[in-house]
């Protein structure tokens, strides 16, 4: 049967925080989790737009400024969501820029690796104590199709590159560092025993401020026929997210994404991803890369081993019971 958004379970007592929900694919993310009960952090850099958007999503949200452009700005967001919260169920990865206006971020990262990855790889790991010790909590890091692209490595003098804006190649490269990421870090979950997973989730081709970038001339022809030929409307691209997020069947460490015309659109199933982004040995480089260039060390805590009834490895856990 095919998966929807009316699959989603009954998230009451949740809480759950999306990066970028002003907008697109997160803001769609976020309405539908606070549709089915869950308390939603919206983490936006425009404290404006993700306010018009609680308004607009109902159920129960707040703000929080993140911009991922800047590690300072990802601190005070971590610091904040701490202060007010004592657990974290749910941490979407979401927000994301191609072909911005601007080339490098605050802290000189080369912009797609740096708001794409980097804010993310940061503010997961300061995030990560309010999820280790909670039974079924899950990080879900949004990638693209666009990761098959992402030639030529990672390395710190790449990373600070300043010539990337308008390149396909640096925002395929950042949203390969989204997969290698999500499968570093469920392995080092796993690895530590701790009660998170992380799961990574594509939203095919869809229609958004994504695409209002600056994007090189030679590619302004094939995206307008590829958004009619293959695009779909937000509600549909969030769903792969959204299954990661709360579908009890899929496992640990599973990448989603829409089933048909070569993954670009329909129902969220596993997708495929290319060699380069299950490569053990990238995934471990670009950890410590991350970690240097962030100043961001994980550290993960064991949670108390299965219960009766519960799942044993291999299967992602149901969110468990608050309290
Ligand atoms: N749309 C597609 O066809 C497509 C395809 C493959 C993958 N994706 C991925 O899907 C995710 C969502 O993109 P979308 O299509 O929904 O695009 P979108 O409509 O442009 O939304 C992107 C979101 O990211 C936020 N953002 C951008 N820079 C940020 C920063 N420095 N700090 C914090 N938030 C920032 C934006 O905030 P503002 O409102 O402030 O700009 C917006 O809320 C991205 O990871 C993207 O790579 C999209």
């Amino acid at each position: 049967m095919t998966w929807s958004a009316a699959d989603v379970p009954d998230l009451s007592g949740r809480t759950a925080l999306v990066t970028g929900a002003s907008g697109g694919i997160g803001r769609e993310t976020a309405r539908v989790l606070a549709a089915h009960g869950a308390h939603v952090v919206l983490a936006c850099r425009s404290e404006q737009r993700a306010r018009a958007v609680a308004e607009w999503a109902g159920g129960s949200t707040e703000v929080v400024e993140l911009d991922l452009a800047s590690l300072d700005s990802v601190r005070r967001a971590a610091a904040r969501v701490r202060d007010r919260h004592a657990r974290l169920d749910l941490l979407v990865n979401n927000a994301g820029v191609m072909f911005p206006s601007y080339g490098r971020t605050a802290d000189g990262f080369e912009v797609h690796l740096g708001v794409n990855h980097l804010g993310h790889f940061a503010l997961t790991g300061l995030l990560l104590g309010l999820m280790s010790g909670v039974p079924g909590s899950r990080v879900v890091t949004v990638g693209s199709l666009a990761h098959r692209v992402g030639l030529g490595g990672f390395d710190a003098d790449r990373a600070r590159s300043g010539s990337g804006r308008r390149s396909v190649t640096a925002y395929g490269r950042s949203k390969l560092a989204n997969l290698l990421f999500a499968r570093e870090l469920q392995r080092r979950l796993t690895a530590a025993g701790a009660a998170t997973v992380s799961l990574a989730a594509h939203p095919g081709l869809s229609p958004t401020g994504l695409w209002h970038g600056d994007p090189p001339a030679v590619l302004r022809p094939v995206v307008a026929a590829g958004m009619r030929w293959l695009a779909q409307p937000a509600q549909a691209a969030a769903l792969p997210s959204l299954r990661a997020a709360t579908d009890p069947q899929v496992p640990r460490g599973a990448y989603l994404g829409p089933a048909r015309r070569f993954g670009s659109r329909g129902a969220p199933v596993p997708a495929r991803s290319s060699r380069a982004a299950r490569d053990a040995a990238a995934q471990a480089r670009l950890w410590e890369l991350s970690e240097e260039l962030t100043g961001v060390r994980y550290e993960f805590a064991s949670a108390p081993g299965p219960g009766p009834g519960e799942p044993a490895a291999g299967v992602c856990p149901v969110m468990g019971s608050r309290g």
